[in-house]
């Protein structure tokens, strides 16, 4: 501040100042995107459900109001919505575990890249690698600390992770059946908590591989994800919801 308010003063002195304060006041009238990261494994990486709750956006006529955001930028499905421009940023990590983001990776990402909505999917690579449900609602539990601590006032999506024919799904099971719970237990007005349900009505025809959702499957978690996305816009942008 003291260093800028000199450099003004110097400024004014040599006559400089005069074009500024034009330039600055239109860079003020553009507001600001709100950010939406959508956070996890490969079941947000490499599917399609992020570009057609884009299309919801798009169809709301939200979309140039918001953006995704993340250290990722790609289309790895080759997914064609049918808006063509879809914000391809996201933050998601194929055989990443929740654990390990928790631990070792949200802080640094949010920081590169701050949020004021995140949605996340995670546990399916926790499950496999045999990680324990009070572990696994650990990590959860600081990834919403750390959230909170990077933007306060961050709503967040908590997904119900979607099945699993490849291998047991009792893990996948138990996360799910823990998730309301956890939410509530964390719920406030700053920084809601809202679910996703993924998981109801989502069969295992509605997996490309035994893991991944199929087109169908993309549907499905778009359809969910999807509606309370655009009431936390809706909200932040301070339209009635
Ligand atoms: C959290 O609170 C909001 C109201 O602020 C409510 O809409 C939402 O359902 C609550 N979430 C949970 C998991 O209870």
């Amino acid at each position: 501040m003291y260093a800028s308010s000199i450099l003004l003063s110097a400024m004014a002195l040599a006559g400089l100042v005069a074009a500024g304060p034009v330039q600055v006041a239109e860079r003020q009238t553009a507001p600001a995107k709100l950010r939406i990261m959508p956070l996890g494994d490969s079941i947000t990486e490499i599917t399609c459900w992020r570009a057609f709750v884009w299309d919801q956006l798009a169809d709301a006529k939200l979309a140039d109001q918001v953006q995704y955001v993340g250290s990722q930028n790609s289309n790895p499905q080759n997914c064609k919505p049918t808006t063509a421009n879809w914000d391809q940023h996201h933050e998601g990590h194929s055989g990443w575990l929740a654990i390990d983001i928790a631990n070792n990776y949200l802080t640094g990402w949010l920081q590169k890249t701050p949020a004021d909505i995140v949605m996340f999917m995670l546990g399916t690579n926790d499950v496999f690698r045999g990680k324990s449900t009070n572990d696994i609602m650990a990590a959860y539990t600081k990834m919403v600390n750390i959230i909170r601590a990077a933007n306060p006032k961050t709503k967040i999506i908590v997904d119900l992770v979607i099945p699993l024919s490849a291998g047991s799904s009792s893990g996948i099971t138990a996360i799910n059946a823990a998730i309301p719970a956890w939410a509530k237990g964390l719920n406030s007005t700053d920084s809601p908590i809202v679910i996703a349900d993924c998981n109801t009505g989502f069969k295992t025809s509605d997996l490309r591989d035994g893991v991944h959702p199929s087109i169908s499957g993309d549907r499905i978690i778009a359809s969910r994800v999807g509606p309370l996305l655009l009431n936390f816009v809706k909200q932040s942008l301070g339209k009635t919801a």
